[in-house]
């Protein structure tokens, strides 16, 4: 890709992941970005790298600019391998020796990713860079979402290079969030949601203190996606309403079936929370992929899920999902059980036990159902769904 400049003398060197699928289990089906800036004053600094396998498509997109060797500083906001793996390729051809950025943690968990000796200039909350005209401010964002992580200012242009925060995985020729629309805040959501669901007190916390250093800003770069400079507001007010989870009158009913049974209570359950105006929608566990169910998760009021006993056990897709939500730490959540069963029926219990553990309300000890629903288990079915929906708020 060219370099793309986004401010005078700032450029935009990411390169364009149109093929991935997969990142660490989040279904990125319309591939990513690896973002990294540069920006060109007396002095010249490269904020973030890229992927090993793109370091030279990234070395290409600078040298279209400078001889990389003119590098004087690298910044390194994050440590995950997505924006620091091009690191050893960029370093040996910019020069070994040139002053390597980062926070104190980043310095720790770099130096345990890579042997290299580089020459490390760890920074404090509030650290500065003078680069000449420009001046490069460091704010620590311990664990949004990594210890190391940081973000970088430039006051003089207004522009926050935020790291993962505000990212998205999406792939394409749009650079920023004016080319996109409302289109991107799908993908904006579905990065929270599986990313920095977690951090929430965090998230919230930081932006308390951003509003109070009353920062301007024209521009937030994130290391993945579009950048924010049509509305930087919108993504940080979306990012604190996402955060307080406030429940609506929405219902997940989430499953896995083997014979159609725990299919047959879901879709009961699901018909009557829409009777009871609810916006409810069974998700099938090898239909929807977890990170998108996860999506889907943030600001729903209720979260039923199903799985038939499977082997004295639940069914693995359930088991996967209950893991994988369990670790994003959704919260402010009613949920209940339900399952088929043939002669051991433990799934409810087990499924209960997990949301428990995440400190969702149970609302209802589960509705277990023997083999094939009847008529009388379907009316159970239903009278499970009121429960739910009486218990939800109206809107
Ligand atoms: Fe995009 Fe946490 O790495």
């Amino acid at each position: 890709m060219s370099p793309i400049e986004i401010k005078k003398d700032i450029y935009w060197l990411g390169v364009i992941d149109w093929n991935i699928r997969d990142f660490h289990g989040y279904s990125t089906y319309q591939g990513t970005t690896y973002n990294s800036f540069l920006i060109m004053d007396e002095k010249i600094a490269l904020i973030d790298t890229v992927k090993k396998d793109f370091a030279d498509e990234l070395i290409a997109s600078i040298s279209q600019l400078i001889d990389p060797k003119k590098i004087d500083y690298v910044i390194s906001n994050h440590t995950e391998m997505d924006h620091s793996g091009g690191l050893p390729r960029i370093m040996h051809r910019i020069g070994e020796d040139k002053p390597l950025y980062c926070s104190k943690m980043g310095h720790k968990n770099l130096s345990k990713h890579f042997p290299q000796k580089w020459n490390y200039h760890p920074v404090e909350d509030g650290g500065e860079l003078n680069l000449g005209k420009k001046k490069l401010t460091f704010m620590e964002t311990r664990m949004l979402h990594w210890p190391d992580s940081m973000f970088t200012y430039v006051k003089e242009d207004k522009i926050l290079f935020s790291s993962d925060a505000f990212g998205q995985h999406y792939a394409g020729l749009e650079r920023f969030d004016d080319q996109m629309g409302e289109a991107i805040m799908p993908h904006a959501l579905k990065y929270f949601a599986n990313i920095l669901l977690p951090y929430t007190p965090l998230i919230l916390k930081l932006v308390d203190k951003v509003k109070e250093m009353e920062l301007p800003l024209d521009m937030i770069c994130p290391d993945h996606g579009i950048i924010w400079r049509k509305d930087p507001g919108k993504i940080i007010n979306s990012y604190v309403e996402w955060s307080l989870q406030k429940p609506k009158r929405k219902a997940l009913v989430v499953y896995d079936t083997m014979w159609h049974s725990t299919q047959m209570i879901a879709e009961a359950i699901v018909e009557a929370l829409g009777q009871e105006e609810v916006d409810a929608r069974p998700m099938h566990l090898r239909s929807w992929h977890r990170s998108d169910v996860i999506t889907e998760v943030v600001d729903a009021g209720a979260i039923v899920v199903g799985s038939p006993t499977f082997n004295n056990g639940l069914f693995p897709t359930v088991s996967d999902f209950l893991t994988y939500m369990k670790g994003l730490r959704p919260s402010k959540k009613l949920a209940a059980a339900f399952g088929s069963y043939g002669w051991s029926g433990e799934a409810v219990k087990l499924i209960n036990r997990e949301l428990e553990e995440m400190k969702f309300h149970l609302i209802d000890p589960g509705l277990k159902l023997q083999y094939v629903p009847n008529d009388q288990g379907i009316k159970a079915c239903h009278e499970l769904g009121r429960k739910i929906a009486e218990a939800l708020p109206a809107e």
